[in-house]
């Protein structure tokens, strides 16, 4: 522990090896009330990078530039990418034919479609109903298949909604099938507000599971707004997932969800996956360290209490 890392001790039934998609570009500066420019995003995900993140670093959106402000740059950010091996999957969120063009234009290989469970938050984030949002998915689907593209499915508000209270088990699962069903090659369950507990978590994932949607098909994304996405992570992981969103330094929230806060820290993330003798490749001070770059950046400090404490 003297040198800033966990003591191991691993724990039974649980993963070898933990895919971290990495949302900080993304999700976490989507929500800044500041813009960033453009080269400082882009070293942000070189940093990451660097601090061995391999798995996926989701970049950017092409959605419209104003409902987003903040990632209106998006076509200047790609090519100050290009540099980075192909081997890094480098994802952005596209809501619509528009978005998928744009990306496309890009070269952009991975893509990522994001549908709600609510009908409030539908309207709210894409200002369509939650069957007009999946109809509008379908030929960015056709599109990215056609061309080879790898496309995640995120669905919000899996757990609770800031409008409509506790979300029924059973509108998740039905947007999740018709992702699956218009050829999504992974799902994203969000916590857009953070109010999952770990014995719901479970619940869902055994739903989805007997609804034909398997564990390999799934990642969980955690935002902690009441300090329970990695209880919840443990508990997804323990059940079989092994894909798990995080954002550096816990950055993170959504401009259309009042009450969502920051993502699950990839730091807090690596520092119990560590713990547990679970691999990652990250590594922790590096990754510390860029996110104390971008707080400085940001002018606060990172809500990532790893972060905190190696600091
Ligand atoms: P709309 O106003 O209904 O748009 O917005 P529209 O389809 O009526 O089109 C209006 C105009 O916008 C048209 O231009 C389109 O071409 C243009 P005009 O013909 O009037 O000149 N347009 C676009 N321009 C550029 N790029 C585009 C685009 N699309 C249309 N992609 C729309 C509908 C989906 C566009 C809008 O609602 C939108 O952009 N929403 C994005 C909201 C968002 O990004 N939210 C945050 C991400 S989701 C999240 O954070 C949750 C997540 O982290 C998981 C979790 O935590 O739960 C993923
Ligand atoms: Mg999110």
């Amino acid at each position: 522990m003297a040198d800033g890392l966990p003591m191991t001790v691993p724990a039974e039934g649980l993963p070898s090896r933990v895919r971290i998609y990495e949302v900080g570009p993304r999700d976490g500066l989507q929500n800044e009330k500041g813009i960033v420019p453009v080269e400082v995003k882009a070293e942000f995900v070189h940093r990451l990078y660097e601090a061995g993140l391999r798995d996926a670093v989701e970049v950017t959106s092409f959605v419209h530039p104003r409902w987003v402000p903040q990632l209106a740059d998006a076509e200047e950010l790609v090519p100050l990418l290009a540099d980075l091996p192909d081997e890094l999957p480098r994802p952005v969120l596209v809501p619509n034919s528009r978005g998928a063009e744009r990306a496309l234009a890009h070269g952009c290989r991975h893509v990522a479609v994001f549908a709600s469970a609510t009908e409030s938050f539908a309207k709210a984030n894409l200002n369509r109903t939650v069957d007009e949002s999946l109809a509008m998915f379908e030929p960015v689907l056709r599109r990215a298949k056609s061309e080879g593209q790898w496309v995640r499915g995120y669905v919000s508000m899996c757990f609770g909604d800031p409008w409509e209270g506790p979300v029924p088990a059973e509108q998740v699962v039905r947007v999740c099938r018709a992702l699956v069903d218009m050829g999504c090659d992974q799902l994203s369950l969000g916590d857009t507000i953070g109010v999952a507990t770990p014995g719901q978590v479970v619940r869902l994932l055994r739903l989805l599971n007997e609804a034909g949607v398997p564990d390999e098909l799934l990642a969980v994304h955690f935002h902690d707004t009441y300090g329970q996405a990695l209880a919840n992570t443990l508990a997804a992981l323990q059940h079989g997932v092994t894909t798990v969103d995080a954002s550096a330094g816990g950055l993170g929230g959504c401009p259309y969800a009042k009450s969502a806060t920051g993502n699950l820290a990839t730091e807090d993330l690596v520092w119990m996956l560590r713990g547990l003798g679970i691999d990652t490749g990250v590594d922790l001070d590096k990754l510390a360290a860029t996110s104390r770059w971008m707080a400085e950046r940001l002018g606060r400090p990172s809500p990532s209490r790893t972060v905190r404490a190696l600091g």
